[in-house]
């Protein structure tokens, strides 16, 4: 199963990145799979541990997506990183295998902690819509900007009727965002 998640990592100088990342969930091992382009890649290449926050607020994907945020964290307890204060409950990873010579690597990590603050209240449609409009909102320059702003439109629509105000935020967020790139692709900046 993939399960949507906020990955943090920590480059060489020890700061922080927090990204959203669908990562291959199991008990006892976690695949992370990252595009050699991202920060996420780079950190940890530098040093092969993450931590893997549940994080139940989807304004912070939308935050961790189109900025390069600090949220709040505490030190990890095992590995050299971060746990989100947003997060529910995290594991801890620790490299255990790494491909890396495809677009999209492939760590496969073992978890060696786990730590539980509070309860994960769960995705409602309105917050399954929100990662959806997310994931459209880091690949506008992938695919055809008019196709994303029609599902913006659908998802617009299960927002208005099942949101809370950190969903409609979130979705706003990304509206304008979308709103202002398809300005940009208009204009060729
Ligand atoms: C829900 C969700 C899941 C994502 N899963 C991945 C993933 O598995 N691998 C990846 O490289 N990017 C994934 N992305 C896109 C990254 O979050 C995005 O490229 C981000 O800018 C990478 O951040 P970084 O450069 O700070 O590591 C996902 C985005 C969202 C919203």
């Amino acid at each position: 199963m993939i399960l949507e998640t906020l990955v943090t990592t920590v480059d060489a100088a020890g700061t922080p990145n927090v990204a959203p990342m669908g990562v291959e969930w199991a008990d006892a091992q976690i695949v992370l799979k990252p595009y050699r382009e991202t920060a996420t890649f780079r950190n940890l290449q530098a040093g092969p541990e993450a931590v893997v926050n549940l994080v139940d607020d989807v304004l912070f994907y939308v935050e961790a997506a189109l900025t390069s945020p600090t949220f709040p964290s505490a030190p990890a307890t095992l590995v050299r990183g971060v746990v989100l204060e947003a997060a529910c409950s995290w594991r801890e990873l620790r490299v255990r295998d790494a491909e890396t010579h495809e677009p999209r690597a492939r760590f496969t990590c073992d978890v060696v902690h786990r730590g539980f603050r509070r309860e994960f209240m769960g995705y409602n449609r309105a917050r399954g819509a929100v990662l959806e409009a997310t994931i459209l909102a880091t690949r506008t320059r992938l695919l055809p900007i008019g196709e994303i702003q029609a599902e913006y439109r659908r998802l617009r629509v299960i927002v208005d009727k099942t949101a809370g105000p950190r969903e409609h935020e979130a979705m706003a967020r990304l509206e304008a965002f979308v709103a202002a790139e398809a300005t940009a692709l208009e204009t060729g900046r």
